[in-house]
């Protein structure tokens, strides 16, 4: 499995000052030495960590590839189409929230996700679908030409009991496989950290892991390269000293 790290975050510590650092792009260029396959941003429409010219600067540093998290929105689906990004995964998006609650709702906007998964193909953008873990949101997301899902482990992460845990993760297990078998890719993430990655990390359908919150908070206090090393050891399935 290969991990791919959100780097929103930096951006955030950025634009807290007001100035150009921490920059968003030394820190995916470290963890991509540190040995994650992919870097994720989310261009908001607020705009509130990472910017229109962190895309682009992305795009031109980065040596693994660019996953640009994204809204239907007209104005974000045109840089996307600008940028070029190897993918674009899209999520729903509500100004206030924290961060991105629950999946993208697929079956109920069909026809606007089909609308935006064509005009992405056209600029030969591979799409993936934030989804929750649910069958009918995988079985659209395939209909409507996705190319892959990405299964939203909030609700695992989150879960308070061991019970509650291993309800969400064999849901998540039957899903990645129902999507494998659908042929779409399966990536995973949301609320991923080091305490909980692993069980996900043994599914063997999902082919890729998104995390951001956890290890830019490990990062504080370790660097990020020795934050980013830990969490793929914890993927291979190695136990971290
Ligand atoms: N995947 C998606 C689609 C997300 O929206 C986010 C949060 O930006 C993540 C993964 C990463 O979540 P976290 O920061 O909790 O690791």
């Amino acid at each position: 499995m290969r991990l791919a790290i959100n780097i929103d975050h930096v951006a955030t510590v950025r634009n807290a000052r007001g100035g150009l650092l921490p920059d968003p792009i030394a820190a995916a260029l470290i963890a991509e030495k540190a040995g994650v396959k992919g870097i994720v941003c989310h261009l908001r429409e607020d705009r509130r960590h990472i910017r229109d010219e962190d895309v682009v600067r992305l795009r031109k540093a980065i040596t693994t590839k660019l996953d640009l998290e994204m809204s239907i929105a007209p104005d974000i689906v045109a840089v996307a189409k600008r940028v070029k990004p190897e993918l674009a995964t899209l999520v729903p998006e509500r100004r206030k929230e924290l961060t991105t609650e629950g999946g993208l709702d697929v079956v109920r906007f069909s026809k606007k996700v089909r609308k935006t998964i064509e005009q992405l193909h056209d600029s030969v953008i591979a799409v993936s679908l934030f989804v929750d873990p649910v069958r009918g949101q995988i079985e659209e997301a395939k209909a409507i030409g996705a190319d892959m899902v990405e299964l939203h482990t909030g609700e695992y992460a989150e879960a308070h009991t061991r019970s509650e845990q291993n309800k969400h993760l064999k849901q998540i297990r039957a899903m990645a496989s129902f999507a494998r078998d659908l042929g779409l890719e399966v990536n995973a993430g949301h609320g991923l950290d080091y305490t909980n990655i692993q069980p996900i990390a043994a599914i063997d359908d999902i082919e890729e892991v998104s995390i951001g919150h956890a290890i830019i908070a490990r990062a504080v206090f370790v660097g990020l390269e020795h934050a980013v090393r830990e969490m793929v050891e914890l993927i291979q399935g190695k136990n971290i000293k």
